[in-house]
Order: structure tokens, then C-alpha cells, then sequence
């Protein structure tokens, strides 16, 4: 239905906290600045840095909270009006895109340079959890310039990080070598890897697995496969985290953040057309229970993405 009163509902929170602080409530709707776009959302992707934020982080950069405050970093849905200056997209267009908070409510303003078209064989929740942890994703796996030949170990394989990680540095001609737990190594075979235990003798079993070494490693989740990475790992340059932002600089690794843009974006949305890129939603929640959908993401174990649908 159109949009035209001055609110909306969202699932936001006046005070950080556990799941429960995430309520369905009536908060204003989004401003439409000239170049933005009002989109209506249908799906948003859950992230872990949503759990930061619901628990009192404050991404950088950003002023202090304001109340309520509405998170969410990834979206789809389908545009209800434009902004001044805005050519490319028109109401009644299908997308998908990213913004820094916000997502999980029924509308979402977002610069027009942040979103694409959504391909129609696209699920919509498929295109709402693309955004956030396919671009990191694509982002680690350009940094860590993995290319033909390069045996790759990527730590936190089969998360909604991971398995985007897994598919880029295949098709970039690496070896893929993908830690996870057992109930985890058929997926992560499907996906291309060579999957592997991360508890344990992990260093022993990656010697076994590849005997010349590693190239490059991507860490999404810290512990014994981000050791192991560090042991094994030829150049410790071409070893990065997503993950362990308090010791990355002592243990001489990378950090690697997100560099999320339109161009980056797209490509995911062209290699998912192709059918070269499967995105794995494990399970959807309406926008209306993000609680229930926070407490399972806080759990840190399962495959692909959990995303919050407006339906
Ligand atoms: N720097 C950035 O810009 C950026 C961007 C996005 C995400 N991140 C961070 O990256 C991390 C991963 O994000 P995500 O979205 O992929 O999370 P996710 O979907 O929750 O996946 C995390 C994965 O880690 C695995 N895991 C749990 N404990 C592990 C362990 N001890 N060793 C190895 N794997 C383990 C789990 O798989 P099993 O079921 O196999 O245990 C799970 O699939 C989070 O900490 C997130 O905050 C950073």
C-alpha cells in the first residue's frame, strides 16, 4: 500500500540491551532528502554488528544514539518515491542496497547511489541479506588479492560471511580450504572448500590438507583457525580479520573492513545471476520479531543468512 502518513512502524529500541529491548513501534517516517530514495522495505538482513549496536555500540563516526533508535544495514524492497535530482530509479522499481542503520522497518530513506535493481528470479530475502555480508565478503577476498592457484584458508566458513568468501575465491581460481563444524562440511563442500574442524588439532589437520602452506587467510571468526592462519600463513600481510579488531594490529595480520559501494554491489547481484554466487538464507523472521531473530543470530553457529521479512 502507498506511504502516506508521517509514520511508520520498525522494530527499534529506546535503551541498549538484550533481544528484548527490540519493540515493534510507531516512529517517524524517514525524511526523503534531495538524491535519496524512500524505499518500502520487504526484507532486511540480520548482522552481527546489529547485535553490537542493539547492545550499546556506537558504530564510528556516526553522532550519539538518538531514541528510538532503528538498526539494520541491508535491505530490498521496492521504491515509494524519489527524491530531488534523483534520474535513475523511479517509483514501483525493485531493489536492493545498503546504508548505516535503519533497515529494519517498514521504510527506509537511503542516497540513490546505495542501492541496484534487484534482478525479478531474485528472492526478496535473498536480495536482503546481500548487501552487507557479501560486500565485506568481496571486499576481504579483493584485499587479500587471492587469485589462480592461491590455497586460501577462511575461517568462519560457512557464516553469512564466509559463504559468500568461500564462492569469490573459488571463482577466483584459489583452493579454498573452509573451517566449520562437522554438521557444516556438506554445505561448505556444495559451496567449493575443502571443509575442516576448527577444534582441535587444527594446525595438524591443515598441514595434511595442504603441505606446500597457505597464501592467503580470511578470519571471520578469531580462536584456533585464526592461530592456525598465523602459523601457516607464508606472508602474514595476505592474512586479514573481519573479526579480531582488538589484537589484529599486535598479531601483525590485517584488518579488513567493509567498503561497501553501488559497483561492488552489483557485481555480487551479476555472480548470483550467473548462478555463480548462491546467497543461503537459514531462516526468515518478520521485521516484527528482530528479537527472536537476534537470539538466534547471538548463538554464532549455522549457515548462510538469517534475514527479517515485511510480510
Ligand atoms: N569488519 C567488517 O567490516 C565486518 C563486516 C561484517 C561482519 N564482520 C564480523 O565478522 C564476523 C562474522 O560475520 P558473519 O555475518 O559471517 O557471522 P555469522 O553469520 O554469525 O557466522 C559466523 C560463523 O562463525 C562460525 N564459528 C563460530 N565459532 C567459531 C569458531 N570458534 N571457529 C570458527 N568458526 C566459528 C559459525 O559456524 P559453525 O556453525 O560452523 O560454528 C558461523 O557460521 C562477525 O564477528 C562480524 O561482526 C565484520
Amino acid at each position: 500500500m502507498a506511504q502516506s502518513g508521517s509514520t511508520m512502524m520498525a522494530a527499534a529500541f529506546v535503551q541498549p540491551g538484550g533481544p528484548e529491548v527490540l519493540q515493534w513501534m510507531e516512529v517517524p517516517l524517514p525524511q526523503l532528502a534531495p538524491g535519496d530514495v524512500l524505499v518500502r522495505v520487504k526484507a532486511a538482513g540480520v548482522q552481527p554488528v546489529d547485535c553490537s549496536v542493539r547492545s550499546g555500540w556506537n558504530p564510528p563516526g556516526l553522532p550519539p544514539a538518538t531514541w528510538p533508535r532503528i538498526i539494520g544495514n541491508e535491505f530490498s524492497g521496492i521504491i515509494e518515491r524519489v527524491g530531488a535530482g534523483v534520474s535513475a530509479f523511479a517509483a514501483g522499481d525493485e531493489v536492493l542496497g545498503f546504508r548505516v542503520l535503519g533497515c529494519y522497518a517498514e521504510y527506509v530513506s537511503v542516497p540513490a547511489d546505495q542501492i541496484v535493481r534487484k534482478p525479478p528470479g531474485m528472492p526478496w530475502e535473498v536480495a536482503g541479506g546481500l548487501s552487507g555480508a557479501g560486500q565485506t565478503a568481496h571486499t576481504a577476498i579483493e584485499e587479500l588479492q587471492v587469485g589462480e592457484g592461491d590455497t586460501v584458508l577462511i575461517n568462519g566458513a560457512a557464516g553469512g560471511v564466509g559463504t559468500v568468501a568461500v564462492q569469490l575465491a573459488r571463482h577466483r581460481g584459489a583452493t579454498v580450504i573452509a573451517t566449520g563444524r562437522e554438521e557444516n562440511h556438506e554445505y561448505l563442500r556444495e559451496l567449493g572448500a575443502i571443509p575442516v574442524s576448527y577444534e582441535g588439532d587444527l594446525v595438524g589437520r591443515l598441514k595434511a590438507i595442504a603441505p606446500g602452506g597457505i597464501d592467503a587467510a580470511l578470519d571471520a571468526a578469531g580462536g584456533n583457525g585464526l592461530q592456525a592462519a598465523i602459523e601457516l600463513a607464508r606472508d602474514k600481510s595476505r592474512v586479514g580479520t573481519i573479526y579480531a579488531f582488538e589484537t589484529y594490529q599486535e598479531l601483525g595480520i590485517r584488518w579488513i573492513g567493509s567498503k561497501r559501494n553501488a559497483v561492488r554491489l552489483q557485481e555480487l547481484v551479476d555472480l548470483h545471476t550467473q548462478g555463480k554466487l548462491r546467497i543461503h538464507v537459514r531462516r526468515t523472521y518478520p521485521l516484527a520479531q528482530a528479537a527472536d531473530a537476534h537470539r538466534e543470530l547471538e548463538k554464532r553457529h549455522g549457515r548462510g543468512k538469517i534475514v527479517l521479512t515485511a510480510d
